[in-house]
């Protein structure tokens, strides 16, 4: 038997600083989303995380709580292992840098590096940042309110001289830069790679400083014992000393090295596809195949941070909402790359649309109805009772998404995977109330169809729940218990090969409701601040005059611009205006329960049907305007092209992607 293909991928291995909040959670969670899902597809798999427990900060954090280091970082750590267990994390090994099986090795690779003459010892003077750790040379800094700070934090940096040693990162600059430009798959999202291209390697890399000597609480250069390593040189080196790399039993090295991918945030792109590249080169080894740079989980404008007091913890959302639904809401509300912003709103509003009602409610209406026209048995397949037209685009477009998540979940773009998904889940609630089942059932001689809708909604199902498993560990089996699947094989990536293999005469078992529906004020309520500290009240500012800018003619101000206020509609519904031929009536979804309607001389362009469901932008505060007697609400937004005969031809804009009604425009 062939062997099986190997996956490796990382977390990056976080600062226990304090404890792990949902911004680590995030990382976490899509590099175990992507563990399972090659896992499902039959690879040997192999999932790291841990923790860089060395540096300053660290030794800093433990001096103020009165314990030492290696006491402060044990209790995070096993609070860590506790919160990845909660979030039902799979990870195959958990490194931690003060363990002496990475210590050792990260010993021997820096001696290593300084007998092949890649680090030389000398003397630094420059400006450090505590807090990254980080030295800066005067161009690097950057201007705050008159003081240089780092650029890294923005926080202020201390003049420091210290020997140190150096590693000669100048000498791989440009074999690196060839590696990055011939390897467009190495470092992605690929803005990313042109950022360390355009910022760092072009303008030319420094040599790092790779040892300090003004803190203890690092891994000790052996052969000049004044020094403890850097902690980035110390970190990075986790990826490979978890895998036994220097020792005698580099088994797992042999098999998983090099890494499919490294997750990392944004902020430590630079370090792992410069430095790192270079440590590995210089090592002999060869690089991980990509470098993801994934975007922050934000509150507000800002990154989360103790300090500014906005951290979010898992623990409370998945004791009162489960593990399933804080993992869906993390893969799914942003695209992994792009920053997000995370408030309990968008949670809860998230789980009640897709879990409760899209995906909760299929799963519910089906076996319901199994249950009341088939006494429970899956129905069999009527070949004489088969409707072409609304079945086979179902049946096709449930075969196909198998492939359409795959491609996705392969571009680790989580959140377009379950968009495939709930396309489907979407295209299932339409075929029921295109189907109508509950008519076909007063009809006894409409059987044969009603039991090929009902078959074709539990099909979809279990294709559903089998693909996302990955991200909701638990669902599946819940899925699956109410459709009375209870063979493995049914559940499996392979049996997704074709459309069909659910077994008729399957008892279906109605459940609790997947996912209750969230009373989104209650809930809201629930999760604020306990107490809820009274804010002074701001200072009343006195009123400036606004700064006059000079606006040249044909232009209009931003602020003129952001008088209009323009929205995201959906189209309700729409309709020819009677004795008009030009006019079409629209009923349109703001969001938050608000609905308008506006007129809009597009007949000649569309037939209603064409517009339903679509997200158009209209212009929300006009006045109200009459026309056949009709009162307009606003209006649509539309691109007009003059043909060369004279003749005008019309496309309404819409809004690209998914994204909620009512959403501002500007
Ligand atoms: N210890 C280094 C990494 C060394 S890897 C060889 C470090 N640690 S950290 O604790 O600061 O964790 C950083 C990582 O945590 C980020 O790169 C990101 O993966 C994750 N996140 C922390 N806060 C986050 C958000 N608010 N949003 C998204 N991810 C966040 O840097």
């Amino acid at each position: 038997m062939p062997d099986k293909k190997t996956y490796y991928i990382t977390t990056p291995i976080y600062y226990p600083s304090g404890n792990m909040h949902i911004g680590h959670t995030y990382t976490t969670v899509a590099a175990d989303t992507m563990t399972r899902f090659k896992k499902m597809q039959g690879y040997d798999t192999y999932f790291l995380t841990g923790l860089d427990e060395h540096g300053q900060k660290i030794e800093k954090k433990a001096q103020e709580a009165g314990v030492t280091p290696q006491e402060y970082v044990d209790k995070i750590a096993v609070e860590t292992k506790a919160l990845w267990k909660l979030m039902d994390i799979e990870n195959d090994d958990f490194i931690r840098t003060t363990e002496e099986r990475h210590m050792k090795i990260v010993q021997k690779i820096f001696k290593q590096f300084y007998d092949q003459g890649d680090i030389y010892k000398s003397e630094y003077e420059g400006m450090y940042c505590t807090p990254c750790e980080s030295f800066w040379t005067p161009t690097q800094l950057v201007d705050k309110d008159g003081e240089k700070v780092c650029p890294d934090c923005g926080r202020p940096c201390q003049p420091m001289k210290e020997e140190s040693y150096f590693f000669r990162m100048s000498k791989y600059q440009d074999w690196l830069i060839d590696y990055i430009e011939t390897h467009p798959d190495f470092i992605q999202p690929a803005s990313r790679a042109n950022e360390m291209l355009t910022n760092f390697l072009r303008p030319g890399l420094q040599d790092l400083c790779v040892s300090r000597t003004s803190f203890k609480w690092g891994v000790p250069v052996d052969f000049d014992d004044k020094h403890v390593v850097y902690v980035w040189i110390d970190a990075l080196s986790n990826y490979i000393t978890a895998l036994g790399y220097g020792t005698d039993h580099d088994e797992l090295f042999q098999k998983f090295w090099p890494a499919d991918v490294h997750l990392v945030g944004k902020e430590i792109v630079r370090f792992h596809t410069i430095y790192w590249p270079i440590m590995l080169h210089a090592l002999g080894l060869p690089l991980p195949k990509q470098v993801f740079g994934h975007g922050w989980l934000l509150f507000g404008a800002d990154k989360m941070s103790k300090s500014k007091g906005n951290v979010v913890y898992p623990g409370p959302i998945v004791e009162r909402y489960g593990v399933d639904t804080l993992r869906y809401y993390l893969m799914r509300e942003m695209p992994f790359g792009a920053d997000g912003n995370y408030t309990n709103e968008s949670f809860l509003t998230r789980a009640n649309a897709d879990l409760a009602n899209d995906l909760g409610n299929l799963v519910s209406r089906t076996v319901a109805m199994i249950e009341k026209y088939f006494d429970g048995l899956v129905p069999a397949w009527d070949e004489s009772a088969v409707d072409l037209e609304l079945d086979a685009p179902l049946h096709e477009h449930c075969a196909a998404l198998p492939a359409l998540v795959e491609e996705q979940m392969n571009k680790l773009q989580f959140s377009q995977a379950l968009i495939e998904i709930w396309k489907v889940i979407g295209e299932c609630n339409k075929y029921i109330d295109a189907t109508q089942p509950w008519v076909l059932g007063r009809d006894p001689e409409k059987q044969g169809r009603l039991g090929n809708v009902l078959l074709t909604l539990a099909e979809c199902i279990r294709f559903v729940a089998v693909l996302i498993g990955p991200v909701m560990p638990h669902t599946p089996a819940r899925i699956f218990e109410q459709l009375g699947v209870s063979d493995p094989m049914l559940m499996t990536w392979e049996s997704l090969s074709s459309f069909g293999k659910l077994p008729a005469g399957t008892k279906v078992c109605k459940g609790e409701a997947l996912f209750p529906r969230l009373d989104v004020k209650k809930e809201l309520e629930a999760l604020a601040p306990k107490k809820e500290e009274k804010k002074p009240e701001p200072k009343k500012e006195e009123k400036k005059e606004p700064k006059k800018v000079e606006i040249p003619e044909g232009c209009v101000s931003i602020d003129e611009f952001f008088r209009c206020k323009l929205r995201v509609a959906k189209v309700l519904s729409c309709e020819a205006v009677k004795k008009s031929d030009k006019l079409l009536k629209f009923e349109l979804d703001l969001g938050n329960g608000e609905r308008r309607v506006i007129l809009s001389g597009s007949h000649k362009f569309y037939e209603p049907e064409q517009l339903l469901g679509k997200n158009l932008v209209i212009i929300a505060n006009l006045p109200p305007r009459k026309m056949m007697g009709i009162e307009s609400n606003g209006m649509i937004l539309s691109a007009v092209e003059e043909k060369e005969d004279g003749s005008e031809y019309l496309r309404v804009l819409t809004v690209d992607g998914d994204i909620a009604a009512g959403s501002e425009v500007g």
